[in-house]
Protein backbone atom coordinates (compact mmCIF):
# COMPACT_ATOMS: atom_id res chain seq x y z
CA UNK A 1 0.00 0.00 0.00
CA UNK A 2 1.23 3.47 -0.90
CA UNK A 3 0.02 6.71 0.28
CA UNK A 4 -1.38 8.79 -2.94
CA UNK A 5 -0.81 11.76 -2.83
CA UNK A 6 -2.90 14.32 -5.84
CA UNK A 7 -1.33 17.73 -7.40
CA UNK A 8 -4.06 20.26 -8.26
CA UNK A 9 -3.06 23.79 -9.94
CA UNK A 10 -5.69 26.46 -9.46
CA UNK A 11 -5.02 29.91 -10.62
CA UNK A 12 -4.20 31.94 -7.68
CA UNK A 13 -1.30 33.60 -5.88
CA UNK A 14 1.33 30.95 -6.50
CA UNK A 15 0.59 29.84 -2.66
CA UNK A 16 0.65 25.95 -1.62
CA UNK A 17 -2.50 24.30 -0.17
CA UNK A 18 -3.10 21.21 1.87
CA UNK A 19 -6.59 19.39 1.71
CA UNK A 20 -7.88 16.63 3.99
CA UNK A 21 -8.77 12.95 2.73
CA UNK A 22 -12.21 13.21 1.70
CA UNK A 23 -14.36 11.74 4.90
CA UNK A 24 -18.14 12.57 4.83
CA UNK A 25 -21.12 12.17 1.90
CA UNK A 26 -20.56 15.87 1.39
CA UNK A 27 -16.78 15.70 0.61
CA UNK A 28 -17.23 12.85 -2.15
CA UNK A 29 -20.19 13.81 -3.55
CA UNK A 30 -18.19 17.64 -4.51
CA UNK A 31 -15.41 15.48 -5.63
CA UNK A 32 -17.97 13.83 -8.02
CA UNK A 33 -19.08 16.69 -9.15
CA UNK A 34 -22.85 16.71 -7.51
CA UNK A 35 -25.08 14.41 -6.98
CA UNK A 36 -27.78 16.66 -7.33
CA UNK A 37 -30.68 16.22 -10.15
CA UNK A 38 -30.42 18.47 -13.20
CA UNK A 39 -31.59 18.88 -16.85
CA UNK A 40 -30.11 15.61 -17.83
CA UNK A 41 -32.78 13.76 -15.93
CA UNK A 42 -35.13 14.90 -18.63
CA UNK A 43 -34.96 11.09 -19.99
CA UNK A 44 -33.49 8.03 -20.20
CA UNK A 45 -31.43 8.81 -23.64
CA UNK A 46 -30.34 12.65 -22.26
CA UNK A 47 -28.99 10.90 -19.45
CA UNK A 48 -26.79 8.43 -21.02
CA UNK A 49 -25.77 10.82 -23.67
CA UNK A 50 -24.40 13.07 -20.85
CA UNK A 51 -23.27 10.31 -18.16
CA UNK A 52 -22.65 6.96 -19.85
CA UNK A 53 -18.66 7.49 -20.81
CA UNK A 54 -15.91 5.74 -21.78
CA UNK A 55 -15.16 4.52 -18.08
CA UNK A 56 -18.65 3.49 -17.56
CA UNK A 57 -18.88 1.75 -21.08
CA UNK A 58 -15.99 -0.68 -20.18
CA UNK A 59 -17.28 -1.34 -16.71
CA UNK A 60 -20.92 -2.15 -18.34
CA UNK A 61 -19.05 -4.44 -20.12
CA UNK A 62 -17.24 -6.40 -17.49
CA UNK A 63 -20.60 -6.12 -15.34
CA UNK A 64 -22.89 -7.98 -18.16
CA UNK A 65 -20.44 -10.28 -18.50
CA UNK A 66 -20.66 -11.76 -14.71
CA UNK A 67 -23.72 -10.76 -13.57
CA UNK A 68 -27.05 -12.47 -14.38
CA UNK A 69 -30.98 -11.21 -14.04
CA UNK A 70 -31.62 -13.82 -11.20
CA UNK A 71 -29.38 -12.86 -8.85
CA UNK A 72 -30.33 -10.31 -5.81
CA UNK A 73 -27.65 -7.40 -6.44
CA UNK A 74 -26.24 -4.66 -3.84
CA UNK A 75 -23.98 -1.98 -5.55
CA UNK A 76 -21.44 -0.26 -2.86
CA UNK A 77 -20.66 3.08 -2.79
CA UNK A 78 -23.34 3.94 -6.22
CA UNK A 79 -23.21 7.71 -5.73
CA UNK A 80 -25.12 8.66 -8.82
CA UNK A 81 -25.11 5.32 -9.88
CA UNK A 82 -25.22 5.79 -13.74
CA UNK A 83 -23.95 1.60 -14.50
CA UNK A 84 -26.40 1.00 -12.49
CA UNK A 85 -29.03 2.85 -13.41
CA UNK A 86 -28.25 0.86 -16.68
CA UNK A 87 -28.20 -2.47 -15.25
CA UNK A 88 -31.57 -1.44 -13.89
CA UNK A 89 -33.09 -0.24 -17.02
CA UNK A 90 -32.66 -3.64 -17.99
CA UNK A 91 -33.99 -4.98 -15.52
CA UNK A 92 -31.80 -6.76 -13.23
CA UNK A 93 -32.71 -6.58 -9.74
CA UNK A 94 -30.06 -4.02 -7.83
CA UNK A 95 -30.45 -2.04 -4.60
CA UNK A 96 -28.09 0.72 -4.71
CA UNK A 97 -26.46 2.62 -1.54
CA UNK A 98 -24.54 5.12 -0.59
CA UNK A 99 -23.47 6.76 2.49
CA UNK A 100 -26.40 8.49 2.37
CA UNK A 101 -28.99 8.84 -0.25
CA UNK A 102 -27.94 11.55 -3.11
CA UNK A 103 -30.54 14.25 -3.80
CA UNK A 104 -30.81 12.38 -7.37
CA UNK A 105 -32.74 9.57 -6.48
CA UNK A 106 -35.86 10.67 -6.51
CA UNK A 107 -35.54 12.18 -10.36
CA UNK A 108 -33.71 8.51 -11.19
CA UNK A 109 -36.88 6.94 -10.00
CA UNK A 110 -39.00 9.71 -12.41
CA UNK A 111 -37.09 8.19 -15.27
CA UNK A 112 -35.79 4.92 -14.54
CA UNK A 113 -39.68 3.77 -12.58
CA UNK A 114 -39.35 2.33 -8.84
CA UNK A 115 -35.88 0.87 -7.19
CA UNK A 116 -34.51 0.71 -3.70
CA UNK A 117 -31.27 3.30 -2.44
CA UNK A 118 -30.26 2.73 1.20
CA UNK A 119 -27.38 4.17 3.43
CA UNK A 120 -24.66 1.71 3.96
CA UNK A 121 -21.23 2.47 5.55
CA UNK A 122 -19.28 -1.06 4.42
CA UNK A 123 -16.66 -0.21 6.72
CA UNK A 124 -19.27 0.22 9.86
CA UNK A 125 -21.84 -3.36 9.73
CA UNK A 126 -22.32 -6.21 7.03
CA UNK A 127 -25.82 -6.00 5.86
CA UNK A 128 -28.40 -7.61 7.26
CA UNK A 129 -30.10 -8.89 3.97
CA UNK A 130 -27.76 -10.95 2.19
CA UNK A 131 -26.96 -10.53 -1.91
CA UNK A 132 -26.26 -13.08 -4.27
CA UNK A 133 -23.87 -10.45 -5.46
CA UNK A 134 -22.25 -7.52 -4.42
CA UNK A 135 -20.76 -4.68 -6.88
CA UNK A 136 -18.12 -2.00 -5.62
CA UNK A 137 -17.10 0.30 -8.13
CA UNK A 138 -14.20 3.07 -7.54
CA UNK A 139 -14.26 3.05 -4.25
CA UNK A 140 -11.28 0.92 -2.69
CA UNK A 141 -8.85 3.18 -3.06
CA UNK A 142 -9.95 5.56 -0.27
CA UNK A 143 -9.47 2.56 1.80
CA UNK A 144 -6.00 1.45 3.93
CA UNK A 145 -4.65 -2.43 4.05
CA UNK A 146 -6.13 -2.14 7.73
CA UNK A 147 -9.56 -0.89 6.62
CA UNK A 148 -9.51 -3.49 3.17
CA UNK A 149 -9.38 -6.14 6.00
CA UNK A 150 -13.17 -4.58 7.64
CA UNK A 151 -14.59 -4.38 3.78
CA UNK A 152 -13.65 -7.74 2.70
CA UNK A 153 -14.84 -9.44 5.82
CA UNK A 154 -17.80 -7.36 6.08
CA UNK A 155 -18.46 -7.92 2.09
CA UNK A 156 -18.63 -11.55 2.90
CA UNK A 157 -20.83 -11.50 5.71
CA UNK A 158 -23.20 -9.71 3.19
CA UNK A 159 -23.12 -12.36 0.72
CA UNK A 160 -25.11 -15.74 0.38
CA UNK A 161 -23.07 -18.58 -0.03
CA UNK A 162 -21.30 -19.07 -3.25
CA UNK A 163 -21.98 -15.22 -3.72
CA UNK A 164 -19.64 -13.10 -6.08
CA UNK A 165 -18.02 -10.06 -5.58
CA UNK A 166 -17.34 -7.61 -8.58
CA UNK A 167 -14.81 -5.28 -7.96
CA UNK A 168 -13.10 -2.37 -9.36
CA UNK A 169 -9.84 -1.11 -7.36
CA UNK A 170 -10.49 2.27 -7.94
CA UNK A 171 -6.80 3.71 -9.77
CA UNK A 172 -3.63 2.57 -11.13
CA UNK A 173 -1.96 -0.12 -9.51
CA UNK A 174 1.32 0.81 -6.63
CA UNK A 175 3.94 -0.53 -8.88
CA UNK A 176 7.66 1.03 -9.97
CA UNK A 177 5.67 2.97 -12.78
CA UNK A 178 2.74 4.68 -10.68
CA UNK A 179 5.53 5.53 -7.55
CA UNK A 180 7.88 7.00 -10.41
CA UNK A 181 4.66 8.82 -11.98
CA UNK A 182 2.90 10.14 -9.01
CA UNK A 183 5.37 10.62 -6.57
CA UNK A 184 8.31 12.66 -8.63
CA UNK A 185 6.93 13.25 -12.36
CA UNK A 186 3.71 14.95 -11.37
CA UNK A 187 5.18 16.66 -8.01
CA UNK A 188 7.94 18.18 -10.45
CA UNK A 189 5.75 18.88 -12.85
CA UNK A 190 3.48 21.58 -10.76
CA UNK A 191 6.16 23.06 -9.31
CA UNK A 192 7.46 23.93 -12.64
CA UNK A 193 4.22 25.10 -13.69
CA UNK A 194 3.73 26.75 -10.72
CA UNK A 195 7.83 28.52 -11.17
CA UNK A 196 6.96 29.45 -15.20
CA UNK A 197 3.18 30.80 -14.01
CA UNK A 198 5.09 33.01 -11.35
CA UNK A 199 7.93 34.26 -14.14
CA UNK A 200 5.23 35.03 -16.81
CA UNK A 201 2.55 36.49 -14.83
CA UNK A 202 -0.07 34.00 -14.54
CA UNK A 203 0.66 32.46 -10.98
CA UNK A 204 -1.43 29.00 -9.93
CA UNK A 205 -1.51 27.91 -6.69
CA UNK A 206 -0.59 24.06 -6.19
CA UNK A 207 -3.43 22.06 -4.08
CA UNK A 208 -1.98 18.59 -2.35
CA UNK A 209 -4.64 16.24 -1.29
CA UNK A 210 -4.23 12.92 0.66
CA UNK A 211 -6.46 11.15 -2.48
CA UNK A 212 -6.21 7.59 -0.87
CA UNK A 213 -3.73 4.59 -1.25
CA UNK A 214 -2.32 2.65 -4.10
CA UNK A 215 -2.69 -1.11 -3.77
CA UNK A 216 -0.86 -3.95 -5.51
CA UNK A 217 -2.78 -6.27 -6.95
CA UNK A 218 -1.28 -8.82 -4.94
CA UNK A 219 -2.54 -7.27 -1.60
CA UNK A 220 -5.90 -7.16 -2.51
CA UNK A 221 -6.34 -10.96 -3.72
CA UNK A 222 -4.26 -12.12 -0.44
CA UNK A 223 -6.94 -10.05 1.59
CA UNK A 224 -9.51 -11.41 -0.63
CA UNK A 225 -8.38 -14.82 0.09
CA UNK A 226 -7.84 -14.46 3.40
CA UNK A 227 -11.36 -13.31 3.98
CA UNK A 228 -12.89 -16.72 2.33
CA UNK A 229 -12.97 -15.40 -1.57
CA UNK A 230 -11.34 -17.00 -4.45
CA UNK A 231 -10.47 -14.95 -7.42
CA UNK A 232 -12.39 -16.10 -10.56
CA UNK A 233 -11.66 -12.92 -13.41
CA UNK A 234 -9.33 -10.45 -13.23
CA UNK A 235 -9.15 -7.28 -16.28
CA UNK A 236 -7.20 -4.59 -16.68
CA UNK A 237 -8.16 -1.46 -19.11
CA UNK A 238 -7.93 2.35 -19.83
CA UNK A 239 -4.58 3.33 -20.43
CA UNK A 240 -5.49 6.82 -20.88
CA UNK A 241 -6.41 8.34 -17.70
CA UNK A 242 -3.46 8.44 -15.97
CA UNK A 243 -1.89 10.65 -18.34
CA UNK A 244 -4.57 12.99 -18.43
CA UNK A 245 -3.29 14.14 -15.30
CA UNK A 246 -0.36 15.71 -16.54
CA UNK A 247 -0.80 19.03 -18.34
CA UNK A 248 1.82 18.69 -20.26
CA UNK A 249 1.31 15.27 -21.35
CA UNK A 250 -2.03 16.80 -22.63
CA UNK A 251 -0.70 19.47 -24.24
CA UNK A 252 1.85 17.40 -26.01
CA UNK A 253 -0.93 15.13 -27.26
CA UNK A 254 -2.91 17.81 -28.37
CA UNK A 255 -0.39 19.44 -30.62
CA UNK A 256 1.64 16.27 -32.12
CA UNK A 257 -0.82 14.08 -31.72
CA UNK A 258 0.96 10.67 -33.14
CA UNK A 259 2.57 10.73 -29.68
CA UNK A 260 -0.10 9.74 -28.03
CA UNK A 261 0.89 6.54 -28.68
CA UNK A 262 4.00 6.22 -26.88
CA UNK A 263 1.94 7.20 -23.91
CA UNK A 264 -0.45 4.51 -24.41
CA UNK A 265 1.92 1.93 -24.48
CA UNK A 266 3.46 3.12 -21.56
CA UNK A 267 -0.21 3.42 -19.90
CA UNK A 268 -0.34 -0.44 -20.07
CA UNK A 269 2.21 -0.62 -17.01
CA UNK A 270 -0.37 1.72 -15.21
CA UNK A 271 -4.06 0.95 -16.23
CA UNK A 272 -6.79 3.10 -14.51
CA UNK A 273 -9.40 0.80 -14.36
CA UNK A 274 -8.63 -3.24 -12.36
CA UNK A 275 -11.83 -5.20 -12.57
CA UNK A 276 -11.80 -8.65 -10.58
CA UNK A 277 -14.79 -11.11 -9.73
CA UNK A 278 -14.54 -13.24 -6.91
CA UNK A 279 -15.88 -15.89 -5.38
CA UNK A 280 -17.22 -16.52 -1.93
CA UNK A 281 -16.05 -20.19 -0.64
CA UNK A 282 -15.93 -19.82 2.88
CA UNK A 283 -17.01 -18.50 5.71
CA UNK A 284 -14.54 -16.55 7.83
C1 LIG B 1 -15.37 7.96 -6.07
S1 LIG B 1 -17.07 7.82 -5.58
C2 LIG B 1 -17.63 6.55 -6.68
C3 LIG B 1 -19.10 6.61 -6.98
C4 LIG B 1 -19.57 5.63 -8.06
N1 LIG B 1 -19.30 4.25 -7.69
C5 LIG B 1 -18.91 5.94 -9.39
O1 LIG B 1 -17.94 5.27 -9.76
O2 LIG B 1 -19.35 6.89 -10.07
C6 LIG B 1 -16.92 7.00 -4.05
C7 LIG B 1 -18.25 6.84 -3.33
O3 LIG B 1 -18.01 6.02 -2.18
C8 LIG B 1 -18.81 6.46 -1.12
N2 LIG B 1 -18.18 5.97 0.13
C9 LIG B 1 -17.10 6.46 0.77
N3 LIG B 1 -16.80 5.73 1.87
C10 LIG B 1 -17.72 4.72 1.91
C11 LIG B 1 -17.95 3.63 2.80
N4 LIG B 1 -17.17 3.45 3.88
N5 LIG B 1 -18.99 2.79 2.57
C12 LIG B 1 -19.80 2.98 1.48
N6 LIG B 1 -19.62 3.99 0.59
C13 LIG B 1 -18.60 4.86 0.80
C14 LIG B 1 -18.83 7.97 -1.28
O4 LIG B 1 -19.92 8.57 -0.63
C15 LIG B 1 -18.85 8.13 -2.79
O5 LIG B 1 -20.17 8.28 -3.29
Amino acid sequence: MRLWTKYTLKKGLSKKFQQKKHATFEDFEKAMGGYESNEYYSNIRVFFDRYFDERKKIWDNFLNKNLNKNQTILSLATGRGINELKLINEKFNITCSDLKVPECFNASKNIFGDFKYIEKNILQSSSEVKYDCIMVFSLIHIFSSEELKVFFNNVSDSLNEKGSLLLDFGGAEDNLYSFFYHDFYLKIEAVLIQFFGKLFKNPYDIITRHHGYRHKNNEIFEIAKLNGFKLVTFEQNDHKTEFERSKIISLLIKKIPFIRYFFYFLGKKLPFLRMAKFEKIANV
